[in-house]
This record gives C-alpha cells, structure tokens and sequence, in this order.
C-alpha cells in the first residue's frame, strides 16, 4: 500500500519524520507500506511555485493515503490568496472530495492535568467532532473585495450548503454514534443565518430513518460555552465548515494541548488525508521541540480507516498511551516531576513502546 507523505511547512518536516518512523516500523513486521514524499504548502511555493503541485496531485492519486504535516508561515504571508500555503490544502480536500473531518478529542488519563480545565471536568472525555470540510462559507462563491454602490470597498464571502452535502455528513454523523454512545449534537446558528437553518432542517429530516440515535440541536456560541463547562455531555457534535474549524480548535484543548489532536478527512470511497489538527507553528519551528503525537495519532486513523489495519492502528494508540504513562511529555504538555524530551525523543519513546 502506498502512501503519499506531504511534510509541509514549519514544523510539519519535523513531526511528520515521527510518524513516519512508527509507519516503517508497523511495516517492517506487518503490512508493506510505501512511502513516498512530495511538497505541499510554502514548501510547494518554494519548489514549484504552487502551493499544490501537479505532481503532488499525481501523487495523491497513485496512493491510498495522504499523511499530511502543516502549511502555512510568515514567509508567505503578503502572497496573492491563490498562491498561499493554506490554499494547497483546501485543495486538496476539494479535489478529493474529503467532506467528512473526523476529529476525536479523547483525554487520556494521563493528561488529564495538562488541560487548563479542571482535571474532573475533563477526566474521562471522549468526543467527536464531525466537521464537514468541502463547503460553507469556505468554499462559497462569490467572494472577494469590491467597491460597492457607494463607492467605499466592502468584503465578501458566502454561506451556503446544499442539500446533498448537509446529508451525506448527517447520515455519516448518526452511523457513526451508532458505533459510540448514540447521541448526536448538531451545531449551528439557525436563530441567526439561513444556511444554518436549513442545516437544522435537513439534519432533522435525515433523522427520521435513524430513530435509535439521540439528536440534540445546539447554536455555535453556546456550543463553545458548553465545551467548556461540560464537554462530557457531548458524543458526536456534527456542524459546518467553519464552525468546525473553530470549535475543533477549543476542543483540543480539553485533552491537555492542540499538539495532542488528530485527524480524518475522508470522502465516500474512505480515501482519505490525515494531518493533526494544529498549524505549522512558525515560532517553534526547527527548534525539535514541537509534539509529533498528534500526528503520529493521525498515522494511526490512516491505518484504521484507509488500510483496514485496525489491530496495526491500536498498536500506535497503545504505545501513545504507554509512553504518556512512562512520563515523557513534550513542552506543550509539560508538567513538573515528568520528563520533558524533544520531538525527536518523543517519536523514540514511541517507537521504543511499539
Ligand atoms: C484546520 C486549519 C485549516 C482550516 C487551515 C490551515 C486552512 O485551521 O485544518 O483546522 O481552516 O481548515
Ligand atoms: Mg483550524
């Protein structure tokens, strides 16, 4: 099986080497994997003048996976919006249809201490958030800047879903409770804007053929109260594009650190990219000090629902989990009488506990 490596920019070189390193030891005892690297991002910029370079995408398309590292940097920050790192992941996802972002925040006990929530408020957590990824006002059309009628210049961008595109993550948000607690807590801002309303209309209809599956309905700016006060209450949140965006972010908190989340980005056929939710991290980067858990978490969902390795993908969550009882920690998850390493270091104790 073969699996295209897109590294990206910041510190995205520095974790993605991490998981690379448990993939080629799954490998070496178990299924053949295939790794094969190309630039995405700044790094694509740099190398091809495109965030997203043809044969990037060509690359893409011979594999059965994407690990995906971060993009994005000071660097290239004054670039025309089109030639911006960002935009080679949004591309990405579009190009391959990855409308369902799976996003788990699970605390381990370990690190029930790192969060800055009370430890019993988080102890225990085991959420899901389902973002929907190839729509919303991220992709809608028109967008821009503009003079308008009165002469001044105004932005725009636009809100809008459809209705096959609200249902398929519906139905993919109740199928999945079906296999967790059931309960399913649609988020959006139906009091405020249209889109979000006929979000709720469809994710109510949709739930008439899924009966057995608890469904709640919540607005975002209580949604992000809620998180904080009570995250237990919630099984799998499913919303929109951008709210998904900002929410995942809150949530990853909650388990201790945003080094700490992974992620799924799949379309029908289960292809799918895998990349830790956080960003590139210029501050830190090249300094070997940033967490490769989050992505080395990511190499597992990879296992798990693109290669059909289930037992290979509890392996790499088992020996996460080992070495947070061990004690290493890196500096985002540091705490005093634990052992503070590196990425590199870090990625070792895992390989060690593998
Ligand atoms: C994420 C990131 C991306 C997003 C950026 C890098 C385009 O924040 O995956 O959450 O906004 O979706
Ligand atoms: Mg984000």
């Amino acid at each position: 099986m073969k699996i295209a490596v897109l590294a990206g920019d910041g510190i995205g070189p520095e974790i993605t080497a991490e998981a690379v390193r448990v993939l080629q030891a799954l490998a070496a005892g178990g299924p053949k994997l295939e790794l094969e690297h190309a630039p995405v991002g700044g790094a694509g910029y740099d190398a091809a003048g495109d965030p997203l370079p043809e044969a990037t995408v060509k690359l893409c398309e011979r594999s059965d996976a994407i690990l995906f590292g971060s993009v994005g940097g000071p660097k290239y920050d004054a670039l025309p919006r089109a030639r911006r790192p960002e935009q080679g992941l949004l591309r990405l996802r579009k190009h391959f249809d990855l409308f369902a972002n799976l996003r788990p925040a699970t605390v381990f006990p370990e690190l029930a201490h790192a969060s800055t929530l009370k430890p019993e408020v988080v102890a225990g957590l085991d959420l899901l958030i389902l973002r929907e990824l190839t729509g919303d006002i991220y992709f809608g059309q028109p967008r821009g800047v503009r003079t308008n009628e009165n002469g001044e210049r105004e932005g725009f961008d636009t809100m809008r879903y459809t209705e096959s595109e609200i249902r398929r993550i519906a139905e993919l948000a109740f199928e999945t409770a079906r296999r967790r607690s059931r309960r399913v807590c649609s988020v959006d801002k139906a009091n405020v804007l249209e889109t979000t309303q006929f979000w709720r209309d469809v994710v109510t209809e949709v739930h008439g053929r899924y009966r057995d599956v608890e469904l709640s309905h919540m607005y975002v700016d209580n949604a992000a109260m809620q998180l904080v006060r009570n995250p237990k209450q919630f099984d799998v949140i499913v919303t929109g594009n951008m709210f998904g965006d900002i929410l995942s972010d809150e949530a990853s908190m909650l388990t201790g650190s945003i080094g700490m989340l992974p992620s799924a980005s799949l379309n029908a056929r289960g292809f799918g990219l895998y990349e830790p939710i956080h960003g590139s991290a210029p501050d830190i980067a090249g300094k070997g000090v940033a967490n490769p858990l989050a992505t080395i978490l990511s190499a597992a969902l990879l296992l798990r629902h693109s290669l059909q390795q289930e037992a290979a993908a509890q392996r790499v969550e088992a020996a996460v989990r080992k070495v947070l009882a061990q004690g290493y920690r890196t500096a985002d998850i540091a705490e005093p009488g634990k052992r503070t390493v590196g990425t590199r270091e870090m990625g070792d104790a895992v390989l060690a506990a593998l």
